[in-house]
């Protein structure tokens, strides 16, 4: 075994990369995406995405880390691209971004979590004084960050895939759990109508970014964790099958969820199903006063349940998050693990405690930025969510994906995906994989790209663009 550490089999890897992929995104990201997106009609959409853009992306990346065995950014110069050891240092970059404000995000799961076990409903009546009240909010995201640099300093096996081996099944009864009750109350199949049946009136250009944005956060691609979670796999494990189970996962939690949350919305509100919004204000305000509902006993069973789940589903993601780094410290660093790890998290701990200013503490953290064609400025920690997830995620998918293809070159990353699966020559999965990594997910995957920084950063419409795009087509 190498020193770096290796996960003890497939379903291990799964469980750490499945663990990376559910996370907040699954459960205050989809449903309301997708309900606002036109219900089965944005489902459809994004199960293609899923597996036409990103299944494509996520085995490019964790066979470029099972060849190397390198972090994501080692990996490029192991196989001889220096050059291209930029993609994995945007990679790095936007993890350490991401996991800034994604470990306050999961603060306040986890001091949501606390106090509705013990009962303290009212809490949910004052978020906004809560998300101000920055100095046990830096304790809670102190504790969470700690955990994590726990978690990932004890190692690949020890750490990493145990912590997943437990929390993943534990999430999965409670959300279970969660979703029966939920079915239970009045006026759910009303809830589910509202999340399910297609609306296509809804659907438009900008419902494909959408959700290919949203599949690329849950499914964790585009910045190296894959492929750094990829190093640890074993060469005789099949890469195709791990990853179809890591999409299948994340994809059903995903689709859990909104069985989960609105049946309770629409108890609610008593069966209306109009301004549905999502986001912190449904999970942080809405739910904890539904709870309270219940009942002191059920409603903080209940209740705090719920923020567990959100913890467990944020902790198996910051782990993988904060591990990108680490992986990259300690091979090319030659840093030692424990070190390497608690250094880490705490140089990303203080660049998230402008995430934490960022709502209604100081003012030129709440109204950073303004941009988009919108009339109020965004806040720190949305803007480093847009800049990160949406802009930086896609952009390296389309330069992971290129170099898979044209550099590093697709007869090597088969030969990659053939150790553990010896019937992929010639096969379907074979076939497919050739076309989407070297002509559909490049392709597609940067047009897409550029229609999200024109509407999302410059508020330009992106149908213009593409009518360009095709028009100059037309004319070649
Ligand atoms: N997928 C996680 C979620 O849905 C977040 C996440 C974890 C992530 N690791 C990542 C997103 C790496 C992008 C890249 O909440």
């Amino acid at each position: 075994m190498s020193s770096r550490g290796t996960f003890t089999n497939k379903f291990g890897f799964i469980m750490a990369a499945a663990g990376s992929a559910v996370g907040l995104g699954n459960i205050w990201g989809f449903p309301f995406k997708a309900a606002n997106g036109g219900g089965g009609a944005f489902l459809f959409i994004y199960l293609l995405c899923c597996f036409i853009l990103c299944f494509p992306v996520m085995i490019t990346e964790i066979s470029i880390g099972r060849n190397t065995t390198k972090n994501a950014i080692g990996a490029f110069s192991k196989l001889g691209f220096q050059n291209w050891k930029f993609v994995g240092f945007i990679g790095v970059f936007c993890g350490v971004m991401i996991l800034s404000f994604y470990n306050v995000v999961a603060s306040w799961a986890f001091g949501y979590f606390i106090n509705l076990s013990i009962g303290n409903f009212e809490i949910g009546n004052h978020f906004s004084d809560f998300t101000k009240d920055i100095n046990i909010i830096i304790v809670y995201a102190f504790i969470f960050m700690f955990i994590t640099a726990f978690i990932i300093s004890k190692g690949v096996t020890k750490g990493i895939e145990n912590a997943s081996k437990i929390m993943m099944p534990a999430l999965f009864v409670i959300l279970i759990g969660l979703v029966l009750y939920s079915l239970t109350l009045p006026n759910a199949l009303i809830g589910v109508k509202y999340y399910l049946i297609p609306d296509f009136s809804k659907v438009s250009i900008s419902t494909i970014y959408i959700a290919l944005g949203q599949a690329f956060f849950s499914l964790s691609l585009g910045m190296g964790m894959q492929l750094t979670y990829g190093s640890y796999v074993n060469k005789n494990d099949n890469i195709v099958s791990s990853a179809m189970w890591i999409t299948l996962t994340d994809l059903s939690v995903a689709f859990l969820a909104g069985f989960m949350m609105f049946p309770i919305i629409a108890y609610m509100n008593n069966g209306t199903m109009d301004n549905v919004t999502g986001g912190p204000g449904l999970i942080f305000v809405t739910l904890p006063g539904v709870f309270q509902t219940l009942g002191a006993v059920t409603g903080s069973i209940v209740g705090s349940l719920f923020f567990l789940l959100l913890c467990f589903a944020a902790l198996t993601s910051t782990i993988s998050l904060l591990e990108v780094p680490v992986a990259w410290c300690v091979d090319e660093l030659k840093l030692n693990r424990s070190f390497a790890t608690w250094a880490t998290a705490l140089l990303i701990f203080i660049l998230g405690i402008p995430c934490v200013l960022a709502n209604g503490y100081s003012d030129f953290w709440t109204n950073f930025i303004t941009y988009g064609g919108k009339e109020t400025p965004t806040d720190y920690l949305s803007f480093v969510n847009d800049f990160a997830s949406e802009l930086l995620l896609p952009l390296g998918g389309t330069i992971m994906t290129f170099f898979a293809a044209y550099i590093w070159k697709t007869k090597n990353m088969n030969e990659e995906i053939c150790s553990g699966y010896p019937n992929y020559r010639g096969s379907f999965v074979e076939l497919f994989l050739i076309f989407t990594v070297k002509y559909f997910c490049p392709v597609i995957l940067f047009i897409i790209f550029i229609c999200t920084v024109l509407n999302k950063f410059f508020g330009i419409d992106s149908v213009i663009f593409l009518k360009l795009l095709f028009k100059y087509i037309k004319y070649e």
